[in-house]
């Protein structure tokens, strides 16, 4: 059944995206404690973990733990990055709901990242989508770059077309364009949708922004404008790769989630829930985070006025009744 028009499927990364590039190891628990209340957020899915190299990714490096650990609650996707055969071996016996398969559509950015020509990366994803599409994992892939590489500029609209034509060849369930360090624009990102909705109609598109250069929520609208109904984006904003030059948090959820409500979409997660969890995230990484509606406040939260607001306005009243203004 299609969802309703006005329904934004959100998924959470702040867990992956977020802690691979924490400095400070976060202790598995505390992970673990996070997720379990994410999962009770509403929230469509939560990028849990990533099994990558624990020399690449080391503050990943318990992604067996974490998964082992978690309680999962009823409809919520589990997913986790999964970069080569070895990773989705980990990701399986660790019963991932979905495996996010990733590679970028730079090649200078896919040899930094993954240590591979974007050729190799395919050959192994390849393989890794044969073989899990023998089982009943949903399969994504997140293209890194697709807006712009840090290293190599544009990357031409017709390549990132290309690399995801390559895997809606494969029968993948869906593709994340990802704006690896905030380079995307509004007018660019409704161009690529309408592009990849006019090739692709059978595959779910979710969008992938980082706040980088400060227009990811105006990327964000552009894309519903676009007809794109899935967004990833990050607790507290929190986010980066290690491996992409410059690279800053993702589009903040609870930000997201807070204008999304106000204009009247249903992301299905109940705000306050999050809020708690966003406002609990800066004690666990140890420093304050770039989301703004956990420090500000919903439009909704009013202050009080100043302690003397009433004599003022009753002088201000007395002055209009002795005609004077
Ligand atoms: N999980 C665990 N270990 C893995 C692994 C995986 N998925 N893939 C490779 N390894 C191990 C190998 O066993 C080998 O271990 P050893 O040194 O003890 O023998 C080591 O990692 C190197 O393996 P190799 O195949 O030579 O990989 P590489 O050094 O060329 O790195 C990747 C390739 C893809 C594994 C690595 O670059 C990676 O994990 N990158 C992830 C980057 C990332 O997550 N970036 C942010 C998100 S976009
Ligand atoms: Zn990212």
């Amino acid at each position: 059944m299609n969802a309703p028009i006005n329904r934004i499927f959100v998924n959470d990364v702040a867990l992956r995206d977020g802690f691979q590039i924490e400095p400070v190891f976060i202790p598995t628990e505390k992970k673990i404690s996070l997720i379990n209340a994410l999962s009770l957020t509403g929230l469509s899915k939560i990028e849990v973990t990533s099994f990558t190299s624990p020399t690449a990714i080391p503050a990943l490096a318990d992604a067996e733990a974490v998964m082992e650990g978690i309680e999962r609650a009823p409809g919520v996707i589990y997913t986790v990055l999964v970069p080569n055969m070895r990773g989705a071996h980990r990701a399986l016996r660790s019963h991932a709901d979905e495996l996010n398969l990733v590679m970028s559509v730079s090649e200078t950015h896919n040899i930094s990242n993954l240590r591979m020509h974007r050729n190799q990366s395919f050959a192994q994803l390849a393989e890794v989508v044969n073989y899990a599409r023998t089982t009943k994992v949903l399969i994504n892939v997140s293209l890194s770059c697709s807006f712009g590489c840090p290293m190599e500029g544009e990357v031409p609209k017709d390549e990132v077309l290309h690399w995801a034509g390559q895997f809606v060849d494969l029968g993948v369930d869906g593709i994340t364009l990802c704006d690896t360090t905030g380079m995307a624009y509004p007018s660019q990102v409704s161009k690529l949708c309408a592009a990849f909705g006019t090739h692709f109609n059978q595959t779910e598109l979710t969008l992938h922004f980082h706040n980088t250069r400060g227009m990811g929520l105006a990327n964000v609208l552009s894309a519903i404008d676009a007809g794109v109904r899935r967004f990833d984006a990050s607790l507290g904003g929190l986010g980066g790769c290690p491996y992409a030059p410059g690279a800053t948090g993702n589009i903040c959820t609870e930000d997201m989630v807070h204008m999304l409500e106000l204009m009247s979409f249903d992301t299905g997660v109940d705000l306050n829930a999050l809020l708690a969890c966003a406002r609990h995230l800066p004690h666990i990484v140890g420093h304050e985070v770039p989301g703004q509606i956990a420090k500000a406040g919903k439009i909704t939260d009013l202050h009080v006025p100043p302690s003397w607001f009433e004599e003022v306005a009753s002088r201000a009243k007395e002055k209009e009744r002795s005609g004077y203004s």
